[in-house]
């Protein structure tokens, strides 16, 4: 009996000093402080599923997907000058838009999107130059965005590194209105009313009937949650930016955290809690102003 009492003690020893070895250290928790650090430098947890053969929390189903950054494919993004591009939501899902994250280099240059096409470009790392037809340049940090009309000359440039979070869709015109180019940041943004929820809710771009998409930034404190239970007809592109929770998509409950991107086709029953230390943000694409018929 007392040998075995001595013999679990020696395990224990060699396994700390295994442990001090490295073999079976603890995961390093990766502390970014800068903003959105989250997206760009994912941690994945449950740190012992990572590596895991195999393992993802990737869901693609008819009507959401859930792309998680342990699956992101990043390929040269056409015509792009050393860019390189992870489409996470396409038409090809049944979206009538693209969102996908485009990582610009040193030296780089966007190229404009096909005709007729609009454009939203949001920053998540890094700081990029705007140059627009009137050949005025503007520098896009963290949080500042940009609106770009369909067949608007522009191009973005960046010097040293930037993530960018870019949505796109062909725009649906209607009684000759017409957009124009938007700069803004988050901060700028007045918070709205919105009745019967917690939520602080910022829109990026102007309501009026001309902009047929409209880009919500939506902040929960841990524990808070959507009252209303959601199913309608707008489409939905969300980008987790900041804090963890679980996202209910039909019948199915996703644990999500803050590098996770989600499709909700129309009428997929939606619903978010907040949960963890600290705040969720996402951004949120929504189609409004046009009539679905
Ligand atoms: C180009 O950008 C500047 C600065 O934002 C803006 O004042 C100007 O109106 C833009 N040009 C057009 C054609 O929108």
């Amino acid at each position: 009996m007392q040998s075995l009492f001595l013999f679990s003690i020696t395990i224990c020893l060699l396994r700390v000093a295994v442990a001090q070895e490295g073999f079976c250290s603890a995961p390093e928790i990766l502390i970014t402080e800068s903003t959105y650090g989250k997206v760009t430098n994912p941690t994945l947890s449950p740190s012992h599923l990572q590596d895991l053969p195999g393992f993802t929390r990737s869901v693609y189903k008819r009507d959401h997907a859930l792309i998680t950054p342990e699956s992101h494919v990043f390929s040269p993004l056409p015509d792009w000058s050393n860019a390189l591009g992870a489409y996470l939501i396409t038409p090809a899902m049944g979206s009538h838009f693209a969102m996908y994250l485009a990582k610009m280099q040193g030296n780089s240059k966007s190229a404009p999107p096909p005709n007729d096409v609009e454009r939203f470009i949001f920053v998540i790392q890094g700081e990029i130059t705007l140059t627009n037809v009137s050949s005025v340049s503007q520098t896009l940090m963290v949080d500042t965005y940009v609106y770009l009309p369909p067949n608007f000359e522009h191009s973005i440039t960046c010097e040293a590194s930037a993530t960018l979070v870019v949505l796109e869709r062909r725009y649906v015109n209607l009684k000759n209105y017409k957009t124009e180019q938007i700069v803004g940041s988050t901060d700028e943004q007045p918070l709205l009313e919105t009745p019967g929820e917690i939520f602080d809710l910022r829109k990026l771009l102007p309501t009026s009937m001309p902009y047929d998409f409209n880009i919500h930034i939506m902040d929960f404190q841990p524990g808070e949650f959507l009252n209303v239970k959601e199913v309608h007809y707008n489409q939905h592109g969300l980008l987790l930016l900041e804090g963890q929770g679980i996202y209910r998509l039909g019948d199915n409950w996703y644990p999500v955290q803050a590098g996770d991107a989600i499709w909700m086709a129309p009428f997929v029953p939606q619903w978010y809690a907040a949960l963890g230390k600290t705040r969720s943000r996402y951004l949120l694409y929504k189609d409004v102003n046009r009539n679905p018929l």
